[in-house]
Formats: C-alpha cells, structure tokens, sequence
C-alpha cells in the first residue's frame, strides 16, 4: 500500500520540522538556528543544527542531516512511508492509502525489496517450524526441549530452514522474489564450480534479527548436530540493510523495557536474550558473541544511560571484556558487571531456578565496575600482595579517567578510594597525571590535524607541488561542488557569482562521480534560471543519492551566523575570506586532474597507435594537452602563497 500524493503534500505542508525535530531533542534557538545535542551519537558539545527556513537539519558528528522526514526517519529506524505515517498520526492527517502501480513497485528503493525478501524469509522459516514435519520433529522438539514457550518462539519469530539445498529459494522465486535480491539478502550462495545457487541456511533453526523498528535485517541459524564439523552458527553476511557492529540481538523486543527500567542488560548469546525474557527480564540485548563496537554503546545510550553486563561464570574471556567496558566509560555511561556462578551462563542459570529468584540475582549480584576489576584482578579479592594492589588501582584509575564527566570521576575516586583502602588524595593525583598526558596527546593530535588543514606552502612556483598529490580526482570534484554549495551565493568579483564562475569554468568538463555531475547540472539549471541556489533545492525524497551528497557537503555556516569563522579559527585563514582565490584555485585543481587524465589516456592510445597518421595526430594531441597542464601548474604555483 501506498499513501498517495495529495495526503503526501497535507503531510509536507503541516511539517515543522522545529516542532518535530523538538519531540526527540531539546532545541535552543541560536540566531535564527536552533541547536542540540545530536540524538545519533553521545556528545558533550551541541553540533546538531536545525534550520526552520530552509527546513533541514544536521548533525556535525555524524554528518547525518535532511528533512524533517528523514530526521524521523533516522531517529526511529524507520522508512519513508512509516516515517509519513508517524508524521501523520503526530498531525492527526487521515491517510488515504491507494494500491501501488507497478511503477511505483519498481521505484521502491533497494532497501525496502531488502526488507521485503527478509521479511518473506521469516516467515517461510516460522511456517516450516510450525506447520513441516521436519520442522516440527526437529526444530521446534529442540526449542521445547530448551525450554522455550510457544509464545517466547512467537515473540521472536523463530523458524527453521529445511536439511534441503533450495528450499527457500524454490520457494522465494516461486512467489516473484529475484534471485538478486536473495543473494543481496545474503539468502543465497552461489557455487563457484557451477555457478548455481543455494541456500545458506539448511538444517538449522533460525533466529531472526530485526532493526530497532522491527524489520528482519538478518538471520543467525544454530545446527542441532552434534558433528564438530559444521559451524555452530552461520550469519548473514553484512548487506546494505546489516552491519553487524550497528546493531544488537533482541534490540526491538527490548527497547521499550530499557526505556522503563532505565538499565540494558547485555548478554553474549541469542538463546541468553530469549531465556531471560522467559524469566521476566525484557530489557536485555546480546552483541552476538563479538566484542562490543561504539556504534551499538550508541544505540543503547538512546534508551538509557545504564548497562549491566552478564558474564558467565567460567568466561575465559572476561578480562579481554574490560575494553568493552572502558569503551562504555568513555561515552559517559554508567556500568555494571554481574558474574554467574561457575559452569553457568544467563541462558541456563535463568532456567535453573523461578523468574523472581533470577531478578533478585540481578540485582543482589550487580557490581559497579570498580569492585568488579578489581576482585577480576585479585581472583576475588582475597589476600593481595602490594606489588599487584598497585597494578589493580592503576587499572582502576585508567578506567575512571576515561569518564568523560569530572563529577562522576571524583565520584568513583572516593568509592575506589574506601574499596582498595588508600588515601583518596593519593589516588587523585594518580588520576591528574593519567588527565594531563592525556591531554597533552590530544594536544598534539589537534596540532597535527591543524597543520593538515592550512594550506602546505609551495617551495617554488614549478615545482612539482607535493601537496597537490592529496587532492585525488574525486576530492576536488566534491570540493569544487562544496564551494558551489555553500558560497554559490556570494560574489566572485563585479560581474558574477562565486556559483556562475565555477559553473562557467567547469561547464565542458565531464565528472568521474555521476552524482556529482547530476548535482552540477541541477545547479546550472537552477542558476541559469536566475534564481539563487540553496541547499534545500537538492534534499528531499525524490533524490536520496543527491540529497545525502549536499547534506554532506554543507557547512557549519549554513547554520551558524555569521563571524562564526573568526570566532573559532582565530589565526588560521579560512578560505571564506576570499572566496574568489579559492574557488579559482580549486578549479584550476579540477582542470589539472582532468588534464593529467587525458594525458594518460592518449599516452595509452600512443602505445596501440595503428598508424603512422594516427601517432602524429595523437602525439601532437599530447603536448597540446601537457602545455595546457604546465600552464595550469604555474598559475597553481602562483596562486597558492598567499
Ligand atoms: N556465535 C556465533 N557463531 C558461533 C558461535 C557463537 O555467531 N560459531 C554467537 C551467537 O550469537 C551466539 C553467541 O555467539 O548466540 C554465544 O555463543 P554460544 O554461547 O556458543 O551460543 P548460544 O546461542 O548460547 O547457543 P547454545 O546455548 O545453544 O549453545
Ligand atoms: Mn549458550
């Protein structure tokens, strides 16, 4: 189903994007701006912009930005149409839902026919469990025997893939599904020898994984044979709709019970997530036996700011587990660590005793994460000699210094401080100097990035300019259209705009980057129309390619007053300073690529050159074109001192 045009445009005409973008953030206004802390990533400085007049946002941190669509979009893990559904109900828009036209089936992006094959899989896989006899014999025996409830197997759509080397794919192309769109799916192989196609799972049960809005993205499928020849587990492969780090097992089931509880449990195993929802505990997620990535922190910190995570009591690897929790340290959350009693893991202490015996070993068994190293790295904290005390509390302190938040850290200090029994003074000047090598590498580190960013000086005007060597062909294009994007406006001398020269200087250039070149011509046309450009005349639905391009490419002015510039780069000279200079400079670097490009073209022609006539003609194209760049070199030599 699809909602249809005239509800679309009810829809974009009701949207402020200020009032929507405010359900999810607190917004200050800043000038005609509004600012935020971005809702994508864990930030101390605001660098997440909202403009109501040309109504797009975007989030300096992570370079996400759009419309107000895409911002809800984004935040919610939804698609277009959930998103204008969810703007629907926020505006109390009746939607007038019509059957889509073939067209419209063809238009729907890659994604959404990712989403479509996933989902189809799912629930070929949940029919085989419930309703074949294998399946039912074999997989759904074996969830039973675990201990798994009909309604636990429901909640999470569990299924089982036939022992069979085509199953789905007989029956996915059988209902229209493209073979394409099942390899992309990560549904399907292909055989090297033969070329023909096959099923990735066969004979396991299967565990969907689904986004944080609920759509299958991925499949883990456990085998119930004993042989030590086969995988445990087989995954889905990373497509354009997974990325394993992004992601958490069980994340939709619990996100809600995070955001009540205000606490994620984090577990190893999909069988842990499900066993402790049977036992009452909802708000838990697995990383799926891999170490854990900031971008999954980062999910979790959308719900709350406290993660407990469960060990098992034998883990060999609980000690490897201490970056994963320095790493949730680091983005300001608070955590906590609960070790099971050894031979046990969540999954099977959960089942060993009743739902309330299990939530009051949570609880009664949470330690913060200084007790927990500590009595890791005391083997249980019995008698320590003093050379390990003092290795334990330098750990220790690495860790609090990692928080990024000084009243917490002095917070820890005092706790660490009554634990290990040492002065409280001793273990803060431990801590400042830990604080300011710190900051002196981040000092330095800042430096270096500095210097990168000023422009390198030539030594002399022919020599061959290092310096350019770090423009690649793909750079300046997508520099030569960011200047187009955010200065376009402003004059280039007396006669015409930054934008009407650089459309004029590149207007018979062909671009690598067909994107690239789709938004020049966009430009041209716009200008050619005498009208201004501006950003928002590239964002919007139609284009996604486009629009993430641009959004990319605007800058903080945008957002920001002006002066912005000499408040935070005081010393340095930007190049807003004399826009002219620099958008002549970065043309000539797009016509020096250009020409380079040629040149070793027709060198390669030169060799395969058939005749006599042919090499003269080629030959004489060739030194036309290195005059050409020389000249284009020495005006770069001349104009970069400056
Ligand atoms: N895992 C994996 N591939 C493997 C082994 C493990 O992807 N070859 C991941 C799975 O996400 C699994 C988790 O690591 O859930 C924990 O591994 P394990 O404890 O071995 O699996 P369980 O799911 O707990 O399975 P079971 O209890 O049935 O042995
Ligand atoms: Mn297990």
């Amino acid at each position: 189903m699809a909602i249809n045009d005239s509800t679309i445009q009810d829809i974009k005409n009701r949207i402020d994007i200020v009032e929507v973008i405010g359900d999810f953030v607190t917004l200050k206004k800043v000038g005609g701006n509004y600012r935020a802390l971005s809702p994508f990533t864990n930030e101390k400085t605001p660098s997440f912009y909202v403009s109501p007049s040309k109504e797009i946002f975007k989030c300096f941190s992570t370079g996400k930005g759009g419309d107000a669509i895409a911002f809800v979009m984004e935040v919610e893990g939804i698609n277009y149409i959930e998103a204008l559904k969810y703007l629907a109900q926020k505006y109390s828009i009746e939607i007038q839902e019509e059957e889509l036209t073939d067209e419209q089936i063809e238009a729907q992006n890659e994604r959404d026919s990712l989403f479509i094959v996933l989902n189809f899989a799912s629930e070929y896989f949940q029919k085989l469990l419930h309703e074949n006899s294998e399946g039912k014999s074999i997989g759904l025996s074996y969830f039973k025997e675990r201990g798994f409830t009909e309604s636990t197997i429901k909640k999470f759509d569990l299924g089982y893939s036939l022992d069979a080397w085509d199953g789905l794919l007989k029956a996915a192309t059988s209902k229209g599904h493209t073979e394409t769109m099942l390899e992309k799916a990560g549904l399907i192989l292909k055989s090297d020898k033969d070329n023909k196609k096959y099923d990735r799972f066969r004979g396991r049960v299967i565990f969907p994984i689904h986004n944080v809005a609920g759509k299958v993205i991925a499949f883990g499928a456990r085998t119930l044979r004993k042989d030590k020849k086969q995988p445990k587990y087989i995954n889905s492969p990373e497509t354009e709709v997974y990325h394993k780090s992004n992601i958490l097992y069980g994340i939709h089931q619990a996100r809600q019970a995070i955001r009540n509880e205000d606490q994620c449990y984090l577990v190893e195993g999909y069988t842990d997530v499900i066993s402790l929802h049977q036992s009452g505990v909802e708000n838990v997620v697995a990383s799926s036996g891999t170490s854990l990535t900031k971008e999954q922190i980062q999910l979790i910190s959308r719900y709350t700011q406290n993660i407990t995570v469960l060990y098992d009591g034998d883990s060999a690897g609980i000690k490897a587990s201490f970056r994963g929790i320095d790493m949730i340290l680091e983005h300001d959350l608070d955590v906590k660590a609960v070790v099971f009693p050894e031979g046990e893991d969540p999954d099977s202490y959960s089942r060993s005793m009743s739902s309330e015996a299990f939530q009051n070993y949570l609880v009664d068994n949470a330690q913060d994460f200084i007790t927990f190293k500590t009595n890791v790295l005391t083997d249980g904290g019995q008698k320590v000699d003093p050379v390990k005390k003092v290795q334990v509390i330098r750990d220790v302190i690495e860790s609090i210094s990692l928080i990024p938040d000084g009243i917490k850290r002095s917070v820890y200090i005092r706790s660490c401080a009554d634990q290990l029994e040492i002065e409280e003074q001793v273990l803060i000047s431990e801590l400042n100097k830990i604080l300011i090598q710190k900051q002196r590498k981040d000092k330095q580190n800042k430096e270096r990035q500095e210097r990168y960013e000023e422009e390198p000086l030539p030594q002399s005007p022919l020599a061959p300019k290092k310096e350019e060597l770090k423009f690649t062909s793909y750079h300046v294009e997508r520099e030569c259209l960011r200047l187009l994007i955010n200065y376009g406006n402003e004059p280039f001398d007396t006669d015409m705009s930054v934008a009407e020269f650089i459309l004029q200087e590149t207007e018979a250039i062909s671009f690598d980057d067909k994107m690239i070149e789709e938004t020049f011509n966009k430009a041209s046309d716009i200008v050619r129309s005498g009208k201004k450009l501006e950003a928002d005349q590239f964002i919007g639905p139609k284009n996604p390619s486009m629009s993430q391009l641009v959004i990319d490419l605007l800058e903080m002015k945008y957002f920001v007053s002006d002066g912005w510039h000499e408040k935070h780069r005081i010393g340095i000279v930007h190049e807003s300073a004399d826009l002219p200079h620099a958008s002549y400079k970065m043309v000539l670097r797009l016509k020096k690529k250009k020409l380079e490009k040629l040149i070793s073209q027709t060198d390669e022609s030169l060799k395969k050159s058939a005749s006599l006539e042919e090499e003269e003609e080629l030959l004489k194209m060739y030194w036309h074109l290195k005059t050409l760049l020389m000249e284009v070199d020495s005006e770069l030599g001349t104009v970069i001192p400056r």
